[in-house]
């Protein structure tokens, strides 16, 4: 870990409330949902708490300790991590079902659009000394069809070599381990970064009170994200792991699928590691 003063520390309000405020800067749309569909989802949701709370006779001591929960972690600005670990693996699952390009997992709370456009062969922004094993990322980008998808478009962020982001923890420059790659004409890119720590979400918050009333676990496996794109494709919104890591079995997210763990080589240069995956991309709609 590298040192941090008390002020600078990462905190769970800190990055909860950056959380929201992203999201609402950049995610909330318009409520377009019918009001039969309205009816529909919420009556069923509402209907399977009640099942709950008769199933498991659930008392009044545990309904507002529930209700106490809630209001903080909205005052902690954290819904949007708990919904995105606990709830929004099985929408993706839903969007994805009938895709035949490259899986995709769950996007997470620290994107932010619009990072440092880089070119096909580049070096992610870093700070001089940036902690972690280097890590070369490359590869190529297809269609379902097999071609070679010219000047494809790879956003990529991913925590430090302490499991923190740029822009939801203090002291790390605004870009640190973002960027825009645009692939070269043969849809190849070769992306110079570290390779990311494993990544506890926040524990000081509610999420962090729900973790420990239940027993459970705070830990993602480390993993780059990624959102690929190119013209007449479905953008994939992806994340990459790495085989052994402690974590892949039981990530707190859900997010994890087979076919995102990356094997890593010793790099061809002798420093650090390098690794190649290839994006299968699907038509757009
Ligand atoms: C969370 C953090 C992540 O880095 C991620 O990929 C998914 C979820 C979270 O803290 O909610
Ligand atoms: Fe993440």
């Amino acid at each position: 870990m590298t040192e941090q003063t008390a002020e600078a520390k990462a905190t769970a309000a800190a990055s909860g409330s950056s959380a929201t405020l992203r999201f609402l800067a950049d995610k909330q749309s318009a409520g377009t949902t019918s009001k039969e569909r309205v009816n529909t989802l919420a009556t069923e949701v509402i209907t399977a708490v009640h099942d709950v709370i008769r199933r498991h006779k659930v008392s009044y001591e545990e309904y507002n300790a529930l209700k106490g929960w809630l209001i903080q972690v909205g005052q902690d600005g954290e819904w949007p991590l708990f919904l995105d670990v606990w709830i929004e693996h099985v929408v993706e699952e839903v969007a994805s079902e009938r895709l035949q390009g490259s899986k995709g997992t769950i996007e997470g709370p620290y994107y932010v659009p619009d990072s440092p456009v880089l070119e096909a062969t580049a070096t992610l922004p870093m700070r001089d000394g940036e902690p972690g094993t280097p890590l070369l990322f490359q590869g190529q980008v297809t269609g379902v069809d097999g071609k070679v998808l010219p000047g494809a478009v790879l956003g990529i962020w991913h925590a430090d070599d302490d499991g923190y982001y740029s822009q939801f923890a203090p002291a790390i420059p605004e870009w640190n381990l973002r960027g825009t790659v645009i692939a070269d004409d043969d849809g190849r890119f070769a992306i110079s970064t570290i390779q990311p720590a494993p990544y506890q979400i926040p524990t000081d918050g509610s999420c962090g009170t729900l973790i420990a009333a239940a027993g459970w676990h705070a830990w993602r496996p480390a993993h780059l994200h990624l959102k690929v794109s190119a013209p007449g494709c479905r953008p994939v919104t992806s994340q990459l792991y790495f085989t052994g890591d402690e974590h892949i079995e039981d990530d707190v997210a859900t997010a994890v699928k087979p076919e995102l763990i990356l094997a890593p080589v010793p790099a061809a240069d002798g420093d650090g590691k390098q690794v190649t995956y290839n994006f299968v991309l699907d038509p757009a709609e």
